[in-house]
């Protein structure tokens, strides 16, 4: 008899975006006639650059030839994207980085719920709270926390609650952990992190000799070029951090798959005898045997962002999703509600009125303005109250789904 992993019935509910897809398909087959607006899922909606698909095109054909056919890529990527990342996300911020240290993915959902594979089933763990949900539920998967409580709190994790009083950036725990999982831009709140928040971080991280995990999916969405990108811009983080970074939003690769992990060789954990190893050669002992390498088609698209004009073509596309994220903002803000992020990140956070539950504001939108958003308590207990609109759709749905959402 198969015995099931049981870890996976201590979920407390299923995936979130599959959740608010059935309820919106059930609205959507009750009201045929209704023209629903998504502001739900994270999703970009803009055609990929023109660079892009001539880069997937000439590709195509180079795999047509009997010279240009590629079989299995080198498991942590091409050379030529390889390099162009260390140029232009690093090099050119000041970080030298090695190309071992970097592992080309197919995204960061997969990254980000992969990587707790490489540390032991006892290692402790904190998130903010509210965070995106694969990070917890890939440790409760793999057997790393105890049931979900009546609030939806998982035994075993420290959460770590972003509030508006820390201005959704909450700093380090007052205990030593052994995985820290850190989002910035973030992904519910919308909020970003200062230079001083991760020195706190990374502070903490090498004081109790901590991992840090850090998510930087949404780094193209900041404004302001002093904010760090990334978390080795914070001296000390190459000896204690991990970082994720994704082609989805920065370059509309959410259907294409494009991602890549950096683990400095410096980062390591250690063995039940104290003995050090690195989390690099770990992780790429894990991607050498369950990962075969993005195809080359979509690394060559990968790399043609980095071409002067795929970097001028996705630049407008991210400032595409700003400019809606500043009009939600500020529409929503004038007809009195409580905003939040919106300002280096595509989503905005609002509070929900008068105390209203997260999933009665989902269902009173869905119902009375036809636009989606995600309750906030989807991405844990402390996103109670709260809802998160992406600006990720067309100037006209947006303007649009502000005029019915200040009409409810
Ligand atoms: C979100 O809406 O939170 C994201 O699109 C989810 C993801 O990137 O996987």
């Amino acid at each position: 008899m198969a015995r099931i992993n049981e870890n996976f019935q201590k979920l407390a509910a299923g995936y979130l975006f599959p959740e608010i897809g059935r309820r919106v398909s059930a609205y959507a087959e009750a009201h045929p006639d209704a023209d629903i607006i998504r502001l739900g899922i994270g999703d970009v909606t803009l055609p990929l650059a023109p660079a892009v698909v001539a880069a997937m095109r000439e590709a195509v054909d180079e795999m047509g030839t009997d010279k240009g056919f590629r079989g299995y890529g080198p498991e942590n990527g091409y050379d030529f994207l390889v390099d162009a990342i260390r140029e232009h996300d690093y090099r050119a911020r000041g970080i030298e980085l090695e190309a071992s240290e970097i592992f080309v993915s197919d995204g960061s959902k997969q990254d980000s719920g992969n990587i707790q594979e490489i540390f032991g089933a006892g290692c402790t763990l904190s998130v903010t709270d509210p965070s995106y949900p694969v990070y917890v539920d890939t440790n409760v998967m793999a057997g790393r926390t105890g049931e979900v409580d009546d609030q939806g709190y998982y035994g075993g994790i420290r959460y770590l609650a972003a509030t508006e009083e820390n201005g959704f950036m909450p700093g380090p725990p007052d205990e030593a952990l052994d995985l820290a999982y850190l989002c910035s831009p973030n992904n519910p709140t919308g909020a970003v992190a200062t230079r001083e928040n991760l020195e706190a971080w990374v502070a903490w991280a090498k004081d109790c000799d901590a991992v840090l995990l850090f998510d930087a999916a949404y780094d193209a969405f900041i404004q302001d070029p002093d904010l760090p990108r990334s978390i080795f811009e914070i001296e000390g983080a190459r000896d204690c951090a991990i970082e994720m970074r994704s082609f989805s939003k920065r370059a509309g690769f959410t259907g294409v798959r494009c991602a890549y992990m950096v683990i400095p060789k410096n980062v390591s954990g250690t063995t039940e005898s104290g003995e050090r190893v690195s989390l690099n050669a770990l992780w790429g002992r894990r991607h050498a045997t369950k990962f075969n390498s993005v195809p080359y088609v979509i690394q060559r698209a990968a790399a043609a962002t980095f071409s002067q004009e795929g970097q001028a073509q996705t630049r407008e596309q991210v400032r595409h999703y700003m400019d809606n994220a500043r009009l939600i903002r500020e529409g929503l803000a004038a007809a009195g509600f409580t905003v939040f992020g919106g300002e280096h990140a595509p989503y905005i956070w609002m509070r929900t009125k008068d105390g209203q539950s997260s999933w009665d504001c989902f269902d009173d939108l869905l119902e009375n303005a036809q636009v989606v958003g995600t309750p906030g308590s989807g991405f844990g207990p402390a996103g109670e109250g709260y809802f998160r609109i992406s600006a990720f759709n067309s100037r006209e749905n947006v303007e649009e789904a502000i005029r019915r959402i200040t009409r409810t």
